[in-house]
């Protein structure tokens, strides 16, 4: 065996990733102005809490190559909104993205140009193929961190701009139960 090179490794049961130089980002709520509806629920939030972290393989990327990252997206709401990402378009519009379920649950929020919104239920195990042309973004509805592979191209790059009016539907928790809300200028 000892002839062989051993790749990267991602933990499936809870997304730690090792076995090569990684790029790790973390988004605190300070930086989540006007993501989440309620602003006075916002602003009373720790402004340094971790909402999400991502990790990838720091590997080559030019055109053709590709990312693989985890999400861990941490429980929690602002007001009755569950946690989630910001939320993109790929800049290069045509580019798609597949994630993997890998711990907790939640939502994939899924958004054409036309603003049409869908959601899919994210589990340990899901595998989500975000097309082209469609904006994505992830929501924790559980108690535990959700934590979600992705497998996106480098050149895809990042559009969080053309969401700044937010997306057309929010998922909030009514009581225990989790909701759907349809938003008019989404
Ligand atoms: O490539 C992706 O879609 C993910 O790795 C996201 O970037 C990650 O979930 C963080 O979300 P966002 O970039 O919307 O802040
Ligand atoms: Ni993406």
């Amino acid at each position: 065996m000892s002839a062989f090179l051993l790749p990267p490794q991602v933990a499936w049961a809870d997304g730690v990733l090792s076995g090569g130089p990684l790029i790790r980002k973390s988004t605190r709520m300070q930086a989540l102005a006007g993501v989440f509806s309620n602003q006075s629920a916002w602003s009373e939030c720790d402004p340094e809490r971790v909402v999400y972290d991502v990790e990838l393989f720091d590997s080559p990327s030019a055109e053709g190559e590709l990312y693989v990252g985890v999400t861990h997206l941490y429980a929690g709401r602002v007001g009755d909104e569950f946690f989630m990402t910001r939320g993109h378009f790929h800049q290069r519009r045509e580019q798609g993205e597949v994630y993997f379920g890998l711990h907790g649950e939640g939502l994939l929020l899924l958004q054409s140009e036309q603003g049409e919104a869908r959601l899919e239920y994210v589990f340990p195990g899901s595998v989500h193929i975000i097309p082209g042309n469609t904006a994505h973004r992830l929501i924790n509805t559980g108690a535990v961190t959700l934590s979600a592979l992705a497998v996106w191209p480098c050149a895809a790059g990042h559009d969080y701009a053309s969401l700044a009016g937010g997306f057309a539907l929010r998922v909030v928790d009514d009581d225990g139960v989790v909701q759907t809300k349809e938003v008019q200028n989404g």
